[in-house]
């Protein structure tokens, strides 16, 4: 059981939380007690990494960096390795870089400067991976940031990544899908990063992610999109760029039109970039035989992905509730 349920106490402490906190920690619990294979490679790493003196987590651009005196690079990377794939990152344990597959730094670069300032405010960051944004939006000043995230593996990374370190009671991630989290306002900012594609009902997403809105807060909604007009969306026949679970690719004037209808004001488009191969890289930490961005894109034309459709391009909007 990696739950640290002290910490969930901790964690969960101030009134608004306290209100969403047993169903939070029992459907957690649930979740980690499921059979799963890796489990106990996965404890292995979490044992090695505990008995490891605690340091300071801090941001040096773009890495998370943990800093320990006096401890083996070796038994570090060893432990690390056993939690593959890294996807999400980058971290650095003293001078240890783990170069995940996405560099990070440069999704946090295109919407620092434009989202509301976290200082104070309760966040909440939707399909968080191993929590590498979430840990980002505590750096940044907010009163709490909690993670949701499904997937148990990220959900080991993260506890790796906080078992080390001796100075983060402001986040928490846990495995939580959105449309299980108990239904109250209480968050002042809520993210989704790439989760929307991966919604059969995208409408039901946004309004799930409203729900858990305060008045006036702020949705930052991260998502892949395609050029057409206001009423077009691609809908992918088998995979999208290699990946099997894609199921809409709205474009930006549709998207808008989406969160109109779902009721969000001040609907602001703060960037469209196309995803570079230096920014979704290959890299040892995501095991070996691991296909990246130029595996997934057509080798005689990059405007491409394999399967003919358009490469990917993500945009950030920022709305209010
Ligand atoms: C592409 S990753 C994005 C991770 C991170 N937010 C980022 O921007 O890099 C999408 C994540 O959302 C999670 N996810 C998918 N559906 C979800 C849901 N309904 N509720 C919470 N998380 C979900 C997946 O498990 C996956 O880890």
């Amino acid at each position: 059981m990696i739950l640290f349920q002290d910490e969930f106490k901790l964690f969960f402490n101030d009134s608004s939380l306290q209100e969403i906190a047993d169903k939070c920690l029992k459907i957690s619990l649930d979740a980690f007690n499921v059979n799963n294979g890796n489990i106990p490679k996965w404890t292995i790493a979490l044992e090695e990494l505990n008995a490891l003196p605690k340091g300071k987590i801090e941001l040096d651009e773009p890495y998370i960096k943990l800093d320990q005196s006096g401890i083996n690079t070796e038994i570090i990377t060893t432990a690390l390795k056993r939690l593959l794939p890294w996807r999400k990152g980058p971290f650095m344990f003293n001078s240890l870089k783990l170069e995940s597959e996405w560099q990070g730094g440069l999704k946090w670069q295109r919407l620092q400067n434009h989202i509301t300032p976290l200082k104070n405010r309760r966040v909440l960051d939707v399909g968080a991976g191993n929590g590498y944004f979430t840990l980002r939006m505590a750096m940044e000043g907010a009163s709490k940031a909690l993670g949701i995230e499904p997937f148990l593996l990220f959900n080991y990374q993260y506890t790796a990544i906080k078992s080390l370190a001796n100075n983060t009671t402001n986040t928490m991630l846990l495995p939580i899908r959105l449309e299980e989290m108990p239904k109250l306002a209480v968050f002042d900012s809520v993210f989704s990063m790439g989760v929307l594609y991966h919604q059969r009902d995208h409408m039901q997403h946004l309004s799930q992610l409203k729900e858990m809105m305060t008045p006036g807060a702020e949705l930052i909604l991260e998502t892949l999109v395609v050029d057409g007009p206001n009423g077009y969306s691609l809908i992918p026949e088998g995979r999208y760029a290699q990946m099997r679970n894609v199921h809409c690719l709205p474009s930006i004037e549709t998207l808008k039109s989406w969160l109109v209808q779902a009721n969000f004001k001040n609907i602001q488009v703060i960037d469209i970039s196309k995803t570079t191969p230096e920014e979704q890289r290959k890299s040892e930490w995501i095991g070996d035989n691991a296909a990246s961005l130029e595996d997934f894109l057509d080798p005689s034309d990059s405007s491409l992905t394999k399967e003919g459709h358009p490469a990917p391009t993500r945009v950030i909007i920022i709305c209010q509730n």
